[in-house]
């Protein structure tokens, strides 16, 4: 595992885009895997910067996300797909085509999955992986006791996650119950992976990632199994390591 400790959450954010720019640059039609949530917006900030500055194109390249809520229409103010449309897609030049998400208002949530495994093997897998990390270690929405070999697959949400989650939604009631999430085997089948942390919430995390041992408890544990992970933290989110 690549370490790198920054200064703040603004140079995470500016670190991160770097590796996915240059990603992008020296391979254009890259299959990027991203992530939701509060850590990937200084990324996803930093990167329509360095596309508006440097004017590299977004035409050829992929995005497969992580995940979905169940139950939400593609248009709904908390979904995924519009989380991306407003934070990244909408101010690239990317195809609509291009970018995957998982279907919350599938009717066949089990055909949905397979279809979202099978989007994945046909753009040939990921290039680069973006994940953020949950508290409890969760990358997407797999959650402690997932099994590391999980391809997409619906989920139960915890109530630490929906509580986590409760921030974007007027009422903690409206959080959905459910999602479909890509698979921990899907995300370790990435070529790359890039994980992003801020913040002291997150520096317990950080240190049994690092420091403990690789458990199905702690989902984000196996990804010290992956030959090229790097990850690029604040230092609160790096504070209690030694
Ligand atoms: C969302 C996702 C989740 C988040 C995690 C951290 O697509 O994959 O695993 O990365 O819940 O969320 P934040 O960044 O809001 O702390």
């Amino acid at each position: 595992m690549k370490l790198i400790e920054t200064a703040s959450y603004e140079e995470m954010s500016q670190k991160a885009a770097g590796v996915i720019y240059e990603q992008v640059k020296s391979k254009p039609n890259t299959v990027l895997g991203l992530a939701t949530g509060g850590t990937p917006l200084g990324t996803y900030r930093e990167l329509i910067h360095l596309h508006l500055q440097k004017k590299e194109s977004f035409q050829k390249f992929y995005t497969v996300n992580l995940d979905e809520y169940v139950g939400l229409a593609d248009d709904h103010p908390q979904s995924y797909h519009t989380y991306m449309d407003e934070h990244l897609f909408q101010h690239l030049d990317i195809p609509a085509s291009h970018t995957h998400l998982p279907r919350g208002l599938a009717e066949d949530l089990d055909g949905e999955c397979k279809r979202y495994d099978q989007v994945i093997k046909q753009l040939g897998g990921i290039d680069l992986q973006l994940l953020g990390i949950g508290q409890n270690g969760h990358i997407g929405f797999n959650e402690p006791g997932t099994s590391f070999n999980s391809r997409t697959h619906v989920v139960e949400l915890t109530e630490s996650t929906r509580k986590a989650n409760a921030r974007y939604f007027s009422n903690k009631d409206d959080v959905p119950t459910h999602a479909i999430t890509m698979g921990i085997q899907s995300i370790m089948e990435s070529s790359e992976i890039l994980l992003i942390a801020s913040g002291k919430k997150k520096a317990e995390a950080i240190l049994r990632l690092v420091e403990d041992e690789i458990t199905e408890d702690f989902p984000a544990s196996v990804l010290k199994r992956h030959p090229n992970l790097t990850l690029i933290a604040d230092y609160e989110a790096m504070s209690l390591l030694k």
